[in-house]
């Protein structure tokens, strides 16, 4: 039984918030988000409950008087990045009065808690995934009784609804339909900061989609750790959300991330074969091709039971493209297995590649299995991938030069603010030039050449 965080509890923060919001005139805050898109999420929550306190965005370190350390534990640089930045603020701390916060999942590690009260004491707040709910209460004590506070919760999580939330996006809408892991795959500390697998009901989402779709939002990204093993209750599956949401009038584009290849059965491509809206790209993390390293993995799944769910889904949905996640030296990967995935990714053809070296974790399984990889063989095979990738991204974009595409226009290219940027369908970017009120419009765009990172195009 998943428990709900119960609305007298929400109702409770929300006294908080009003009484914190008597303190808060003319202060600023800046959330450093680190990790994936559900703690971009996590970020957009606390930066809701920041604002009903009372509190202005700031973009500036300098500027703020109250700074959140949204962090990441997925891999050691993500980490270790965290304690630079910390050590960079400190000498700002005295000037600004600044309140210091360290949140998400570095914060659900034990030792990395106890690094941060011996060599950090400067921070004045640490709040867990399971709790930043209780931020408003935290800050309330910390600011009546200036007393550091700690709170982290070591459960196997909840549901949160019903927190304020200030989007990053205006058109395109992160929303998070389940959190937790129970895959235990044996690199992966996500079971470990993020708890059990629990999911949202059906009506909260449904509800929560209908109204972004009310505001003007185009786009929904659904999230969690393993999607399609996303339970509504009695029967509900993340197939039958994928239909419902495919529903909602004024949402375009449903995309989601991440699925798990073991997971991905018959009823999700039948659902996403069958709707409007449900993006034709899907990020199936393959991790490894080889089947040995799979199995020390915890995979589930096989290099051929992989080929053939890709091949699956290829002949019911002919458009479909695929991106992924790899990691290269997970401990005992030889040339051998290492070739395999070499072979799986000359088969599939990904339209993309997040590919990573492996970095132990502490507490995993794989931190105490033998033969660990030396950090150079590490860095050739990863260098050995991308060179494979950049030549099929290369060649896949070829293929759209002279096509015809639909694009959302997202907003201003980073680097030239007279060019505008998008994403096809199948999720790659495209650049051209284009007025300003045609952000958040669909548009649609002839390409005419291929840059390895992004395709150029003209409006038509
Ligand atoms: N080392 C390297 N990469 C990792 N990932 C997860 N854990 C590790 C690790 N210990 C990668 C996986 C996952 C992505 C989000 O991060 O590829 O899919
Ligand atoms: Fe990083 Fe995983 Fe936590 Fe996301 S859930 S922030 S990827 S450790």
């Amino acid at each position: 039984m998943i428990n709900v965080v119960s609305e007298e509890t929400i109702k409770e923060q929300k006294e908080y918030m009003n009484q914190v919001k008597e303190h808060t005139k003319g202060l600023c805050y800046l959330i450093q988000t680190m990790g994936c898109k559900l703690n971009e999420n996590d970020s957009e929550k606390i930066a809701g409950m920041l604002e009903q306190m009372g509190y202005q965005p700031t973009q500036s370190v300098e500027d703020a008087n109250l700074v959140v350390f949204n962090t990441c534990s997925i891999r050691e640089n993500a980490a270790e990045r965290v304690f630079g930045k910390l050590g960079e603020i400190k000498a700002l701390k005295e000037k600004n009065h600044m309140i210091i916060c360290f949140g998400g999942c570095m914060s659900q590690e034990k030792h990395i808690v106890e690094k941060i009260k011996t060599s950090y004491p400067f921070v004045d707040i640490i709040f867990g995934t399971h709790n930043f709910y209780k931020l408003p209460e935290m800050l309330y004590h910390k600011m009546t009784d200036t007393k550091k506070v700690i709170d982290v919760w070591d459960i196997d999580g909840e549901i949160i609804e019903g927190l304020p939330i200030k989007r990053e996006d205006t058109k395109s809408a992160l929303v998070t339909i389940m959190n937790g892991c129970n895959n235990f795959c044996s690199y992966c500390i996500v079971p470990y900061t993020r708890g059990r697998e629990r999911s949202r009901n059906p009506k909260d989402i449904v509800r929560e989609i209908e109204a972004l779709a009310k505001e003007g939002y185009k786009e929904v990204m659904l999230l969690g750790q393993n999607v399609n093993s996303y339970k509504g209750g009695e029967g509900y599956t993340f197939a039958n959300l994928l239909t419902d949401i495919d529903h909602i009038e004024g949402i375009d584009i449903i995309r989601f991330m991440s699925p798990h290849p073991k997971d991905f059965k018959e009823d999700v491509i039948e659902a996403i074969a069958n709707s409007k809206h449900v993006c034709k790209i899907i990020h199936l993390p393959l991790q490894s091709g080889s089947t040995r390293v799979l199995k020390l993995m915890n995979r589930g799944y096989s290099k051929e039971t992989f080929l053939e769910l890709v091949s699956k889904i290829r002949n019911r949905i002919p458009d479909v493209n695929f991106t992924t996640d790899i990691i290269v030296g997970f401990p005992g990967e030889t040339e051998e297995d290492f070739l395999e995935t070499l072979d799986v990714v000359e088969k599939v053809r990904f339209e993309q590649i997040f590919m990573f070296m492996y970095s132990v974790r502490h507490g995993t399984k794989a931190e105490t299995m033998p033969n660990h990889v030396p950090e150079e063989t590490k860095s050739e095979r990863f260098q050995r991938l991308k060179l494979l990738a950049d030549r099929i991204t290369e060649e896949e974009n070829v293929k759209y030069v002279g096509t015809t595409q639909k694009i959302l226009v997202e907003g201003e290219s980073k680097t030239n603010p007279d060019v505008l940027t998008g994403r096809t369908e199948t999720y790659k970017v495209v650049n051209f030039v284009g007025d300003k009120s045609l952000i958040g419009k669909e548009v649609l765009v002839k390409i005419v050449s291929q840059h390895i990172w992004y395709l150029k195009g003209e409006i038509i």
